[in-house]
């Protein structure tokens, strides 16, 4: 028998309808953010991983945003109410039925609410599955804090017999240590038949898809496992201490990846570098850097302490100290900071300087700019190697528009000087002192006084005749 692929023999359903209630939050649980993915989006990965395929993931009323946060991944289906996993896993099959293509044999189902889940479990989830030729199979752990989750019940032979919810179980039963991960994979035809059997819990109305285990060994079908230590990598997050547990689990787990590819950390316990950041080799992280969203940071570099960099690249051998970078793009041996500030639009090139105290906001600068002190630079224009003295600001703002600042090639901004934009400074035209500069500069000249006049800049020392 030639086997089938991938994608017809096997669907993910991911549950993520419930309520969450114990996050206290106005954010439905799975769209909260772990290093700066909504955590439904790190098992949408592994569901595609293990499947090969678009995952069908349950949302319900009360948190529609799940549906729109995962549309263009993943199918949807709505659970009308949450009335527990088991009516989830309903509302899935469903959905199935109303999808093209031909059903699947085998379902793999998983927790929204469970991040942490690597693919390569779920290939040994859906492999003991096969190999027991179970009608559901599911992953457990042994832990001595089993809290409330549910617990694993097996008969004297071993075999699993049931799943009691914590909030239905007896003394007795809480005392086991075995639990329920809330990762299962199905016998699609079997759940088909007997989904529909499933009667909500005596104690808390809601309809468990742990109940499933009891119907299949009802029906004689082996119940498949496979169990794992417990190493926090399948604990579920069901309010904010287990979502901080999390965030530091998995951050610990990108900066191992980052580690191992070359990139030095002075203290990994605080280096928070989001799930989709890049990092050449040869990258240094001081302690207390923060890298999030699509940031690149090029071999060389060195992100100093108490760095903030947002959807920023940054190239090669730069050192950015104690500053903040957004939006940004910053080209190869550029040094940046302490205490500067890059705000959405900004161009930094080759070899530039800011110092302390600097703020760019849509600007380019050419490579070779110097801009060591306190000044500001917006929606502008600044020419290679010039220097913007201390206290330079672009007036980009008129009260109704934001206007242009165009500086040449090799200008000179004396310190203090406000350029009132709209306005030119041409290449290697200079500016004085506290000077109010409100009309364009010509190339070469040189600009003093409020409002300031023309002049013809005095020679430099170095081109006055010897003598
Ligand atoms: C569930 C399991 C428990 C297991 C634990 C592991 C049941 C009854 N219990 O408990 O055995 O130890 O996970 O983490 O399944 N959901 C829906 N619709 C609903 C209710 C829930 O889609 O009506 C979704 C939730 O959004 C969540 C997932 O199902 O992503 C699990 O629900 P949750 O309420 O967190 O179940 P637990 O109490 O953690
Ligand atoms: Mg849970």
């Amino acid at each position: 028998m030639t086997p089938q692929p991938k994608l017809a023999r096997t669907r993910a359903i991911v549950l993520a309808a419930g309520l969450g209630t114990r996050m206290k939050s106005r954010l439905p649980k799975v769209l909260h953010p772990i290093c700066g993915r909504p955590l439904i989006d790190y098992v949408l990965d592994a569901a595609e991983a293990a499947t090969g395929g678009r995952p069908l993931v349950i949302w319900s009323p009360p948190v529609e945003a799940v549906r729109d946060a995962v549309a263009n991944r993943a199918d949807t289906a709505r659970q009308a109410e949450p009335r527990g996993t088991g009516d989830a896993l309903a509302a899935g099959l469903a959905g199935l039925a109303s999808l093209a293509g031909p059903p699947p044999a085998e379902l793999l189902v998983l927790s929204g609410d469970v991040p942490l889940v690597e693919a390569d479990l779920l290939d040994a989830l859906l492999a003991a599955h096969r190999a027991s030729a179970a009608a559901v199979s599911l992953i457990s752990v042994i832990t001595a804090d089993p809290g409330r989750l549910g617990r694993v019940v097996r008969d004297d032979d071993g075999e699993i017999e049931r799943i009691v919810e914590a909030r239905d179980a007896s003394q007795d039963e809480l005392e086991i240590e075995e639990v329920n991960s809330g990762l299962y994979a199905f016998d699609a035809a079997w759940v088909g038949a007997r989904l529909a059997d499933l009667l909500p819990s005596a104690v808390t109305g809601e309809i468990y898809i742990t109940d499933l285990v009891a119907l299949a060994r009802a029906d004689g079908r082996p119940v498949g496992s496979i169990q794992v230590p417990d190493d926090g990598t399948l604990d579920g997050i069901n309010h904010r201490a287990e979502l901080a547990e999390a965030t530091f689990a998995l951050q610990a787990r990108i900066n191992e990846r980052h580690l191992l590819a070359g990139v030095t950390m002075h203290d990994p316990t605080t280096a928070y570098v989001d799930a989709s950041v890049v990092l050449e080799a040869d990258v240094t992280l001081e302690p207390n850097v923060r890298l999030r969203g699509s940031t690149r940071v090029g071999g060389g570099t060195v992100i100093g302490m108490g760095s903030q960099l947002v959807d920023t690249q940054v190239g090669r051998d730069c050192r950015i100290l104690a500053s903040i970078l957004e939006s940004s793009e910053v080209e190869d041996s550029v040094q940046i900071g302490p205490f500067a500030h890059l705000r959405p639009g900004s161009s930094i090139g080759t070899g530039s300087k800011l110092g302390n105290y600097a703020e760019v906001k849509n600007s380019r600068l050419d490579p070779g700019v110097q801009q060591h002190h306190m000044s500001y630079i917006g929606d502008a224009q600044v020419g290679a190697r010039t220097n913007i003295g201390a206290g330079t600001i672009t007036a980009n703002f008129d009260g109704r528009r934001k206007k242009r600042t165009t500086i040449g090639a090799d200008a000179f901004i004396g310190v203090d000087t406000m350029l009132i934009a709209p306005v030119e400074i041409g290449p290697g035209a200079r500016t004085g002192a506290g000077a109010v500069v409100n009309r364009d500069v010509p190339a070469g000249k040189l600009a003093v006084g409020v409002p300031a006049r023309l002049r013809d800049p005095r020679p430099e020392p170095e081109d006055l005749p010897p003598g």
